[in-house]
Formats: C-alpha cells, sequence, structure tokens
C-alpha cells in the first residue's frame, strides 16, 4: 500500500474552502479585468476585517513582550486572562456560576470549533443550513461527522417539527448552531437559542455555539450568549477575531458548564505545557478587561458595519425580482435570486448562474450552495471590507449585470 494510501480519511475529506478558491480566482482575474475596464474587483466574498486592530490591543502585546510573557503558556489558558473572560462572560452576559476550569483558551474560534467537533469523532450531527462553509468543509470531515442540514424557513426562522424529528434520531450527538449567522446575518432570539438549548439537554445532545459575530449586531439588539444558559450540554465559542479586528491573531476561547468537556477539549490539543502563544493570551485578557476601550474601538466598528449595511440593503433592495432579508447582525446578507435565474436551469449551471453573471462585471460573492443543499439560490454578500463608495459602485455594476432577467 502507497504511503499516501495509508493516510487517514479525516485528512483526506477536508474540502478547500470554495471562499478560497473564489479569492484566488478573483486574484487571477482582476489583473485582466482592471487592464480590460480600468476598475478594480469589488470583493464581496470574504470574511476579512479591514479596520486595524485597536491600538490599546497592540501596545497589551508589545507590553506583555516587555514583561517577557514569553514562556510555556499554561495548558488550557493561564489564569489572569481566565479570570477576565468570566468577568466579561458575566458582565456582558450575565453569565453566573462559571469558573476557570470551565474556560478553554484557544487559537480563535476555528480551533475550539474543531476540537468541540472532534468530541463526538465518527458521531450523528446537525445543523442550520445556510451552514458556514468551514463546518462543512473541515470541521466536520474532519470529526468524520454524519451530519444532517436542517433547514431554515425561507425567513430564516426554524421549523422546530424538522429540528425535532433530527434530533430525535438514534445517536444524535452534537447541534452546531451560529448566531449572529454566518451566511444569513440572521441574530437568533433569546427565546429560540433557549429552546434549541433545551431541546439538545432532553435528548443528551451537545450544542456548539458558534457566538463568533457576539458583538456585531444592529439596531439595539443585543446578542443572546448560550453560555448564561445554565446546562451542562452546551459549549460556547468566542473569538477577538472579527469583534476586535483581529483575525490575523488567532485568539479564542471555549466555554462549556461541563468540566469533563473542558478537561477533554484541554487535553485535545494540549497536554503540558502547549498552548496559545503566552503573550497572546495576555493581549486577549486587555483586550476584553479594558472596558473604556474596548467599548470605543468595538462600537467605532459595529457603526462602521451599520452604514455599509444601510447602503447596501438599499441598493440590493431596489433590484427588481432579488428577494432579501435585512441582516440584523455579522456584516453578510444572503439575498435570494429564483425570480431571476432561468427556470431550466439545474445543477452547478444554476448554482453559479448568477455568481458567474457578477463575476463579469467584477463582483465577487459567494454562491449558495457552498452553504449547504438548501439555499443554492442564494449568494452571499460580506460588507465587511468594502467602503460605502465601493458598496455603491458594486450595487451600480450588480444592477447592471442583473438586467434583463426574470
Ligand atoms: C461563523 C464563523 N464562526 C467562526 C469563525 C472563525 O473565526 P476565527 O477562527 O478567526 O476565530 C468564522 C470566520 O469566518 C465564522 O464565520
Amino acid at each position: 500500500m502507497k504511503l499516501e494510501d495509508k493516510i487517514s480519511p479525516s485528512f483526506k475529506n477536508i474540502r478547500m474552502s470554495p471562499i478560497v478558491t473564489i479569492s484566488e480566482l478573483v486574484k487571477k482575474k482582476a489583473p485582466e479585468f482592471k487592464a480590460k475596464t480600468g476598475r478594480d474587483f469589488v470583493c464581496w466574498q470574504r470574511g476579512e476585517v479591514d479596520f486595524p486592530t485597536p491600538a490599546y490591543i497592540k501596545t497589551a502585546a508589545l507590553e506583555a513582550l516587555e514583561a517577557n510573557k514569553t514562556k510555556y503558556p499554561i495548558s488550557g489558558g493561564e489564569p489572569k486572562p481566565k479570570e477576565a473572560i468570566l468577568k466579561r462572560l458575566e458582565r456582558v452576559y450575565g453569565a453566573r456560576g462559571l469558573d476557570a476550569d470551565h474556560i478553554v483558551i484557544t487559537f480563535a474560534a476555528q480551533e475550539a470549533l474543531e476540537l468541540s467537533f472532534g468530541l463526538f469523532r465518527g458521531k450523528k450531527g446537525a445543523g442550520f443550513a445556510p451552514c458556514w462553509s468551514c463546518a462543512l468543509e473541515n470541521f466536520i470531515p474532519y470529526a468524520e461527522i454524519d451530519f444532517t442540514e436542517v433547514p431554515l424557513k425561507k425567513d430564516f426562522s426554524i421549523d422546530y417539527d424538522i429540528l425535532k424529528k433530527i434530533l430525535d434520531e438514534p445517536g444524535m450527538s452534537l447541534f452546531y448552531l451560529n448566531t449572529p449567522h454566518n451566511p444569513t446575518g440572521k441574530v437568533f432570539s433569546k427565546a429560540e437559542i433557549t429552546r434549541v438549548a433545551e431541546m439538545c439537554k432532553e435528548r443528551e445532545v451537545c450544542l456548539i455555539s458558534d457566538e463568533a459575530y457576539e458583538t456585531i449586531v444592529y439596531d439595539g439588539q443585543k446578542h443572546f450568549s448560550a453560555s448564561s444558559i445554565d446546562l451542562d450540554n452546551i459549549i460556547s465559542t468566542f473569538t477577538l477575531s472579527k469583534s476586535y479586528s483581529m483575525t490575523g491573531w488567532r485568539l479564542g476561547y471555549a466555554v462549556t458548564r461541563n468540566k469533563e468537556i473542558a478537561r477533554l477539549l484541554k487535553l485535545g490539543n494540549y497536554t503540558q505545557t502547549a498552548g496559545v502563544y503566552t503573550f497572546g493570551q495576555y493581549a486577549l485578557e486587555q483586550a476584553i478587561s479594558n472596558v473604556h476601550e474596548e467599548q470605543k474601538a468595538v462600537s467605532a466598528m459595529v457603526a462602521g458595519f451599520a452604514r455599509r449595511r444601510e447602503v447596501l440593503y438599499a441598493g440590493l433592495s431596489r433590484i427588481n425580482g432579488l428577494t432579501i432579508d435585512k441582516p440584523g447582525g455579522a456584516f453578510y446578507m444572503f439575498p435570494n435570486f429564483s425570480n431571476l435565474i432561468p427556470k431550466n436551469l439545474t445543477g452547478e449551471e444554476r448554482n453559479k448562474f448568477i455568481f458567474n453573471r457578477l463575476m463579469n462585471v467584477g463582483v465577487a460573492t459567494v454562491y449558495g450552495s457552498c452553504f449547504g443543499r438548501h439555499f443554492g439560490d442564494n449568494v452571499r454578500v460580506s460588507f465587511s471590507t468594502t467602503p460605502v463608495p465601493v458598496i455603491e459602485d458594486g450595487i451600480a455594476r450588480v444592477t447592471e449585470a442583473l438586467k434583463g432577467l426574470g
């Protein structure tokens, strides 16, 4: 047997993120497009954040380096950063009854999620569709989860009958819930999250609550964190990537009231002295405990996203035949183009019809089938890196590209 054939299927089944593939395609096409039209691509495909990391966090990292916070970290997280996490969870979400053994500091949310899915290797799992593509392409195949998509309704509300039926399947072990939601921007309510958590608990299913966009909510809404629910079947995952514009720092944490789960998450990747780089943990501590600077920085970024959201939503809403929900959080919209796609198209051709048309006018998006099997006529538009004038330019191009359809 060849060496390559001996490699575990859990690695071989991981697929390249379609979003990365689209970004590569943009890189290839952009120079040609520029030469032909004199214009740049409008990059609406990625979840990168274009604001700089707030200065007080960069200073905290430099100070931690100066103070020689450069030695092996304590497995699962240093005490002071963990204390700061506990304080923040109580301050922001009213989460009480947690202690340091309920927290695991991780390399951003992706590691927290990969470890959480990994706890249920080879078991049955489920989650709402549309579903963040990285879960579908990476965590699920890597953990060899037999995964069922639970489609949200057209308006992105929960169909509890379908949910119940799928959770009732024998052997169901985990349910993945992401709020604020990528790709729709839906903010699940306290009632919805609590009901899902309780349904999971009744069946001893682990709820993996991905709260990556916790601070990015609009119109005075508030994110409800599952970490504040007093149940032992929940893992909430957090990251500094989006809220603090720290995508490249790779800092986050998992919170669970189940100490055995926390212990295993810690062991999953961290034995003895391995863990998240020490000075990063102290930057994390400052990022979340300097409340004054935190609120200033986060609210300025959210205000910036909110302005982009208004302009993008107003522009896309004006396009005949397209249906769109205004997102309550995150920085994505997920309009539906069913009325504009020729009826006879099926399969790949249908999935990429709108995407290709938009690529032709230099607008990069992500087609709906990247987020599972149920929303192939939708397209995800990200406004995380495009300032308002670029959004206005993008809307003009989309309007032009869709003329005559439907
Ligand atoms: C829904 C969701 N969860 C988690 C993440 C993970 O982010 P990170 O690993 O940078 O914390 C992302 C990033 O795009 C995301 O969209």
